[in-house]
């Protein structure tokens, strides 16, 4: 059992005074490249991350408690921009698509920094769902459940996202990245031994938090489906290079970053099977270029991030997630991690910048039900 899982069991103990009937936990995850293509319709390739969100559930009762905000709030209710959305927003999607819950107590502890881009709400959301799943015995399968907490994504907490972080969390298998068609809704495993390549995936955590419901992202999701609708597609999925010559503008801008990525996934999934580590890592930096200058999501210290990586000398690195603060992820030869990590830590004293958390983290296997 993960230190986590046994956290939450505790706390379910502590809370309610007897033990759990199901446990689960579920991961955050990093994106390699794909960024902004889920909400029109192209692809992904996320990683699921040793940082998880566990759940003890059992029924009876109305209830949730967060070990890490030592904080009790009602299983049931209105949005209340607090943790407890996330599985509230869950619960409700389930009853609405016609899955019969009954009462329920729960207690969560994860390790997944919020607001730090690695998709902590998309890790309460995916255990709260396989909890409930197995709780109920609703037997429906991940990919309904990854679907259902997207719902709860955007209709009860209120972000426009996509499905890359539920599909990510629920469906990533360890040492693999997750090709996800987001029209389709078919994932396909892509192998990733970066470690047997002498490569390591370093995470910058520039602790520039944010919740997406208070940045552009929304803002994003309307200008592009108002690209597509100029261009007579359903998204922008559908539209190519030649097709950008009719927008202008942010439009213009904001698509062109879509066009070129939802490229660079294909590409990038192509060199990772013909293992050609540089390949994918000059996609990575292309990748990080498009979402500075023409979707305008990054931030200094995202920038620095990519700057110290180019400089020591890692194969690729980007701004992974929405943006606007959160985390930035390299590829870099295993015995330039550290001085890429002493490198950033430098730049960031330098620029007056919070101090960054640095990470290595290999490929993590999706969501699980421990118990
Ligand atoms: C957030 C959203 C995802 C996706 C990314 C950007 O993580 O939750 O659905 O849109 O931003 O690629």
């Amino acid at each position: 059992m993960r230190k986590t899982e046994r956290r939450a069991v505790e706390a379910y103990e502590q809370t309610f005074g007897e033990g759990p009937e199901t446990l689960t936990s579920a991961p955050g995850r990093v994106n390699l490249i794909g960024e902004h293509t889920d909400y029109n319709e192209g692809h992904v390739l996320p990683c699921a991350v040793e940082r998880r969100v566990a759940v003890a559930i059992g029924r009876g009762g109305n209830e949730l408690y967060s070990a890490d905000f030592d904080e009790r709030r009602p299983a049931r209710g209105e949005r209340e921009g607090s943790w407890a959305d996330y599985p509230r927003g869950v619960a409700w999607a389930l009853g609405e698509a016609g899955y019969g819950l009954g009462g329920y107590r729960a207690a969560f502890a994860g390790n997944v920094p919020p607001g730090s881009g690695l998709s902590s709400s998309a890790a309460i959301e995916a255990a709260t769902a396989l909890a409930l799943d197995a709780l109920f015995g609703i037997g429906t399968g991940r990919k309904e459940l990854a679907r259902l907490c997207m719902r709860a994504e955007n209709a009860f907490v209120g972000v426009a996202s996509g499905i890359m972080d539920q599909y990510a969390s629920l469906l990533c298998e360890e040492g693999h990245a997750l090709l996800v068609d987001c029209r389709t809704l078919e994932a396909e495993p892509v192998s990733l031994d970066l470690e047997g390549h002498g490569l390591t995936l370093l995470v910058c955590d520039t602790r520039v938090e944010r919740k997406l419901g208070d940045t552009g992202f929304n803002d994003r999701q309307e200008t592009t489906a108002r690209a597509a609708r100029t261009l007579g597609y359903k998204a922008l999925r559908d539209a190519s290079e030649q097709d950008l010559k009719r927008l202008s503008g942010e439009e213009l801008r904001r698509a062109r970053h879509v066009v070129n990525e939802q490229a660079r996934v294909m590409e990038a999934v192509a060199a990772l099977k013909r293992e050609d580590f540089e390949g994918f890592g000059r996609l990575l930096y292309a990748s990080h270029a498009s979402l500075r200058d023409d979707y305008e999501v990054s931030i200094p210290e995202l920038d620095t991030f990519v700057e110290a990586a180019q400089k020591t000398g890692a194969l690729g690195a980007r701004v992974t997630g929405a943006g606007w603060g959160g985390c930035a992820i390299a590829v870099v030869p295993s015995e330039k991690a550290d001085a890429l990590s002493e490198d950033t830590r430098r730049r960031y004293e330098e620029r007056d910048f919070k101090e960054p958390a640095l990470y290595r983290f290999a490929p993590a296997a999706g969501a699980e039900v421990v118990s």
